[in-house]
Parts: structure tokens; C-alpha cells; sequence
């Protein structure tokens, strides 16, 4: 990497196979994308990479130059994706090829299952960034500390006090149920974008930009769940790219707006709300009532495409009070058993239909 030509930073997220039931991923699941990754750098198809897994989801953090939603990236990740299921499947591991909704590739990784968190960008003299990775959480799970990161000078010191980031930040918005995008600046548009990104199901901050140059400084990978049947077919769970200091949020800047353990969507069934409780990479095992909800955080400085890392961010005493709040909200939470707000508000991933479907006839009108 020299001079302007530019690098892509690509999080590649699928669940391939859970061990044991959906809680965490299985060592041999990892080693089969290592080895295959190691072997698309030496042939020179991508610049570095590093294998993590969140729960039972798989991450594929990949550098390379050829540019967002790039098909031949996306089909060398469809194809880790396989031959990893086709591992789970020799264990046996619980629900193989989960993650992975379509038989064939189709030209990009968008609607076959796994999700893509991608940026392209002009590496800096430094480049240090952080990526998000989460598990049993589900779209939207990333609004709020967006919100916090780019547009509260209360989470974001650097808001006032780095001149480049007192001009702000634009969101892009994605309205899910339309497949419609919109674009709102912050400070002037923020009681806008609160007044949108707070449905957290309806709208989703997928980017955000920096004012004084429309850099791209964050973007989030946005799967999908499937309700079928009063069941949900899980398809990944969501990560987000972060690139930090010098005119953008600092790490630590980023890390604090995961200090508060925020409630979320997903959990067991993912039919539940719970707290995100962020853990070091040993810790993403969610086994209480497969919670409660995870995030783990990879810190990397990035050197001519190389990924220096991951440095484990969460790995820091300074998060065990968040992870105490969160445990206590989780006993709060389970005491509702299967009454709202612990159990979800969208009907569609409930039995509701099934159910109504089964008693239809018994109910007489008043
Ligand atoms: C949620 C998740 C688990 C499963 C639950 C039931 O994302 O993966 O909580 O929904 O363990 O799984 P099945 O229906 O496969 O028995
Ligand atoms: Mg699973």
C-alpha cells in the first residue's frame, strides 16, 4: 500500500455451526477459514486476515484493494463459509450451515446469510481501528452507541474538543421495511435522526461520514432474520467497523459508549430483550438462557493492509462493573419470564400465528 491507492477493510460474519447448541463456535470451524485464508494471501487474492468467533458466530476480518461488495472477495468468503459448514457438519456441531441460506452463490454475500461490514479507505500514517462483533443481539443493536460515538459530546469528548469533529457527522439511515436510505448531519439534524434511529427494528444507521471531508468513519453489517413458521431462521448476528483518533472518535471514545450494558433484541429464540454485555473473546459464550446478549471488540492498527492485532478490548477491568449491571439486569429481565418487554415485541418471530391459527375456532364474539 503506497501512496492514495486505496484498502479495504472487510468483516465477514456468518453462524456456521454451534458448539454445543448455539453457544460458541468449535476450534476445527476456525482452523478450516485460517488455513483457507492463509492460503488466499499467499496467493496474493487478499492483503492479511485474522479469524474470531462471537458465540457461535464466525468472523472473517479481511484486508485487501479491491473495494466494497466486491464479488470475488464475497465468493472467497462464501466459500470459507462452506467449507467451515462442511467441518460442522463432519462434528455434527448443533444446527451446521445455520448462516448460510442459499446453496449457490449468487455474486455477492447480500441475502444468502452471512453479513458484510465493509469500508474502503486511504490508510493513514497510522491507522488504528476497532471492530464490534456480537452475538444473539440483532439488527439495530448498533443505533445507540453509533448515536453515542458520533453525536453526543457527553460520550464523545471529541466532539468539542478536536476541531475536525466539531463539524459533525452524517448518518445514512437505512428504513428497513421500504428499502429506502436517508442521510442526516449531526449536530443540526440529531433530534431527527433520535427520532428515527430510537426504533431500532424500523431504522437502521448502516454509516457514518465525517463532516468536514464525508470520510467514512463507521459502517455495520446488516443481516436479516427470517421469521418461519412462529420460528426464526437466524441468520448472522451484526459487526461494526470503527476507524479511530486523529479527527475521529478516539478508541477509548468508542469503548465508552459500550459502558452501559444497553437493552437489545435477540437472545433466546431471538425472541427476547436483554442487556449487551460486553467480554473479552474468552468470555463469548452467552449459556444463560443463551445469554445474555455478547459483544466482543478487536482493536487492530492497520500497516500497509497488515492487521496488527487484535488487541482484546473489553479485556479491561474497567468493564466489570458494565458486566455486573448487565447480570443484574439479566435477573430482572428473566423474572418476566414469557411476559413483555423480556419477551420481544415482534409478533412475527413469536408462535402467535400458530397459535391463533390452532384456537381460531374457540374464540366466541362478545
Ligand atoms: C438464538 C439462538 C438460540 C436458539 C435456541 C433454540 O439466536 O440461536 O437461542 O434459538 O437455542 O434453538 P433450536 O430451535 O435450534 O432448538
Ligand atoms: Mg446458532
Amino acid at each position: 500500500m503506497a501512496g492514495e491507492s486505496k484498502l479495504t477493510l472487510s468483516v465477514m460474519t456468518a453462524d456456521i455451526g454451534g458448539f454445543v447448541g448455539h453457544l460458541s463456535s468449535h476450534p476445527e470451524v476456525l482452523d478450516t477459514a485460517k488455513e483457507r485464508l492463509y492460503a488466499a494471501r499467499e496467493k496474493g487474492t487478499i492483503l492479511d486476515f485474522h479469524v474470531l468467533r462471537c458465540g457461535d458466530d464466525l468472523e472473517l476480518i479481511i484486508t485487501h484493494q479491491n473495494g466494497c461488495d466486491n464479488r470475488g472477495i464475497h465468493e472467497l468468503a462464501w466459500n470459507i463459509f462452506s467449507a467451515c459448514r462442511d467441518t460442522a457438519a463432519e462434528l455434527k456441531l448443533y444446527a451446521w450451515g445455520q448462516g448460510l441460506v442459499r446453496d449457490i452463490f449468487t455474486g455477492s454475500l447480500k441475502g444468502m446469510g452471512p453479513g458484510a461490514a465493509e469500508i474502503e479507505f486511504v490508510e493513514r500514517t497510522s491507522e488504528p481501528v476497532v471492530i464490534l462483533m456480537s452475538n444473539k443481539t440483532s439488527t439495530g443493536v448498533w443505533n445507540l452507541p453509533l448515536y453515542k460515538i458520533f453525536a453526543d459530546p457527553f460520550n464523545t469528548a471529541g466532539l468539542i474538543l478536536d476541531p475536525t469533529m466539531l463539524e459533525g457527522f452524517s448518518f445514512n439511515v437505512l428504513c428497513v421495511n421500504d428499502n429506502k436510505e436517508i442521510v442526516l448531519s449531526t449536530p443540526r439534524e440529531a433530534h431527527y435522526l433520535l427520532a428515527l434511529a430510537g426504533f431500532t427494528g424500523k431504522y437502521r444507521i448502516t454509516s457514518v461520514h465525517r463532516n468536514t471531508d464525508c470520510d467514512i468513519a463507521a459502517a455495520i453489517s446488516s443481516p436479516k432474520l427470517k421469521a418461519m413458521g412462529g420460528k426464526v431462521a437466524e441468520e448472522s448476528t451484526p459487526a461494526a467497523i470503527f476507524r479511530c483518533q486523529a479527527g475521529f472518535p478516539a478508541t477509548g471514545e468508542v469503548m465508552e459508549a459500550l459502558s452501559f450494558p444497553h437493552l437489545c433484541e435477540g437472545w433466546l429464540r431471538n425472541a427476547h430483550i436483554g442487556p449487551l454485555m460486553p467480554v473479552p473473546f474468552y468470555e463469548a459464550n452467552p449459556t444463560r438462557f443463551d445469554g445474555p446478549p455478547r459483544v466482543i471488540a478487536a482493536g487492530f492498527q492497520i500497516s500497509n493492509g497488515r492487521l496488527i492485532g487484535p488487541h482484546d478490548m473489553f479485556d479491561d477491568p474497567a468493564f466489570d462493573e458494565t458486566r455486573r449491571l448487565a447480570n443484574q439486569v439479566t435477573d430482572y429481565m428473566r423474572r418476566h419470564g414469557p411476559f413483555q418487554p423480556h419477551l420481544s415485541f415482534r409478533e412475527e418471530y413469536s408462535t402467535l400465528p400458530f397459535v391463533m391459527d390452532k384456537l381460531k375456532d374457540r374464540f366466541k364474539k362478545l
